[in-house]
């Protein structure tokens, strides 16, 4: 088996003549915190919709797990547990935090058996629910209504009824984006916990957090990948400073 659970080979995604993502070869470890990183205009986004199947590639290949899924639609890939987290799990706000998990809980198996092999004997649903609750700290709010949850809290929500799905490759945009400071760690300290056993690709904007918990870190600049490797090394990069340059650069050194 690879040591790569994702590849892409020239990864490229057009639009009207203009290269947005270009001949991207990217390789995520198994096991990995990997973050895409890039100043805005970067093609992290289209980057992530292309992985994710929100857009189809003009040209190159998605290898998943030693799957061809270059073709395949965001209902495939998921059965195949890449799964986006915030997009694709609905958290209904007038449920509570319980029922939303078990909800999606329900949901999963009725589409897949994988998850039932995960299940050691007579573990039952709600203790399913309540284990879940626990992972992402959620156990003392499950009678809450999801939309009375703080803003943090409700990103907590979304990953626990992602992690229902049992994701193998859990993919995250901007996870932190909006949050205050506190939430910002505990959504960090909650990846870095929900990461254990799996992989995760994240696109993700504070250095801080890319700092704190990525293993390895893939920059992009004009669609094209300017520099790979942890975050010591790329911070460092002079190609990496002068994308950055005006911008970030002082945040990028600072984070350390
Ligand atoms: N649907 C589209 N049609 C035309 N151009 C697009 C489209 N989507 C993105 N682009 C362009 O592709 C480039 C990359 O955009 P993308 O959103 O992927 O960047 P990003 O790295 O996510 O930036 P940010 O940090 O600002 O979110 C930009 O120049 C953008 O204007
Ligand atoms: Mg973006």
């Amino acid at each position: 088996m690879s040591d790569f659970i994702l590849e892409t080979q020239d990864l490229t995604k057009e639009f009207k003549g203009f290269t947005a993502v270009d001949a991207v070869n990217l390789r995520v470890q198994r096991g990995h915190i990997h973050a895409l990183l890039g100043p805005n205009g970067a093609g992290k986004t289209t980057c992530f919709n292309l992985l994710t199947k929100f857009l189809t590639p003009t040209r190159g290949r998605i290898v998943f797990a030693g799957h061809d899924i270059t073709r395949e639609t965001s209902a495939q890939i998921a059965r195949r547990g890449v799964i986006r987290s915030f997009q694709i799990s609905a958290v209904f706000p007038h449920l509570t935090v319980l029922e939303n998990v078990r909800i999606g809980l329900q949901r999963f198996t009725g589409t897949s058996f994988h998850f039932w092999r995960g299940l050691t004997g007579l573990k039952t649903l709600d203790a399913k629910v309540l284990a879940l609750l626990e992972l992402v700290d959620l156990r003392d709010m499950a009678h809450l209504k999801a939309a009375d949850l703080p803003y943090g809290r409700k990103r907590a929500l979304e990953i626990a009824t992602t992690m229902a799905m049992e994701p193998q490759l859990m993919l995250l945009d901007e996870p932190t984006q909006g949050m205050g400071h506190e939430d910002v760690d505990r959504v960090t300290a909650l990846i870095k916990r929900v990461a254990e056993g799996r992989t995760v690709l994240m696109v993700e904007h504070n250095m801080k957090v890319v700092a704190s918990i990525a293993d390895r870190i893939t920059v992009l600049a004009r669609g094209a990948v300017l520099a790979e490797g942890d975050y010591a090394t790329v911070s460092k990069h002079p190609a990496v400073l002068e994308a950055y340059m005006g911008t970030e650069a002082t945040e990028l050194q600072g984070a350390h």
